[in-house]
């Protein structure tokens, strides 16, 4: 067995042994998303930290436990907090996590994030579900040795998040009168937030939000051959599209302001998964 599937096998066995059944769907939480959490009913936490062979994010607003519980009713895996590539990880490490829940059987995997808005319609505050993507980072989850196991060689890349999902995704923000916008996330490897020039540059080749995560979370799924959906806060204007500098502090604070209907949004569309 390859040293990569020994230390997953080993990590997804120590998640069996401390919850009693392994749900379909998984959800991956990004920056603030705390409000989301206090919706998990019989939460058992796992911390990332006694986890065999994972590593631990370094983030601020970023926890980093898996819970296992239910969203009205729906069984749901939950990872409050992710690794980032920026944080010196290799993508192979941040996406260990989904390959455990490969290995236990996840089905569905619902990813989140933050990001900022180079589509010059969307505003501070609205979502974006992914309709595809752009992996700017220069580096891709599945590179090294394919363990045949585990998916092939060269997955297909055509539909990445499925479309029954975004249909699901685009009722419930109907009923609920949320602003739901879809589009092409484009991903950068960060820390720096981008230059005004790269969002031109971001813009002309299609992208319609820009961020530093979720892109390789969602490769290693579809390689894994899970159906996967990603939903972006658009937490700010990208750097150039409004005068204002960029900050954390602001990521944070709108992704609190709008904490409410994230959390009503993803309960409703988890439940009906
Ligand atoms: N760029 C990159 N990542 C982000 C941004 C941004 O403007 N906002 C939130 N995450």
């Amino acid at each position: 067995m390859h040293v990569y599937k020994q230390q997953i096998t080993e990590a997804a066995d120590f998640i069996r042994s401390r919850v009693s059944s392994i749900p379909e769907v998984a959800l991956v939480l990004g920056s603030g998303s705390g409000g989301f959490v206090s919706q998990i009913d019989n939460a058992v936490r796992i911390p990332y930290s006694e986890v065999p062979n994972m590593r631990v994010s370094t983030v601020k607003g970023h926890d980093g436990s898996f819970i296992f519980g239910t969203i009205k009713g729906k069984p749901v895996m939950v990872m409050s907090g992710r690794l980032h590539m920026y944080e010196g990880y290799e993508p192979k490490e941040i996406t260990f996590p989904i390959r455990i829940m490969q290995l236990l059987g996840v089905k569905v995997l619902v990813l989140t994030n933050a990001a900022g808005g180079v589509n010059t319609l969307y505003t501070e505050g609205c979502f974006m579900m992914l309709r595809d993507h752009i992996n700017f980072t220069g580096r891709n989850p599945l590179i090294g040795p394919n363990d045949e196991t585990l998916g092939t060689r060269f997955p297909d890349m055509s539909c990445v998040y499925d479309p029954e999902l975004r249909a699901k995704a685009r009722a419930i923000a109907e009923k609920q009168n949320i602003p739901l916008y879809e589009g092409v996330y484009m991903q950068f490897y960060g820390p720096s937030f981008e230059t005004p020039a790269e969002i031109v540059m971001a813009r002309t080749m299609g992208a319609d939000a820009v961020g530093m995560s979720t892109v390789p979370e969602a490769i290693v799924a579809r390689h894994a051959g899970m159906r996967v959906f990603a939903l972006s806060t658009i937490t700010n204007k990208a750097a150039g599209v409004s005068k204002n500098p960029l900050s954390h502090a602001e990521v944070i604070e709108v992704g609190q302001r709008v904490e409410a209907q994230f959390t009503n949004f993803l309960s409703d569309f988890i439940a009906g998964i």
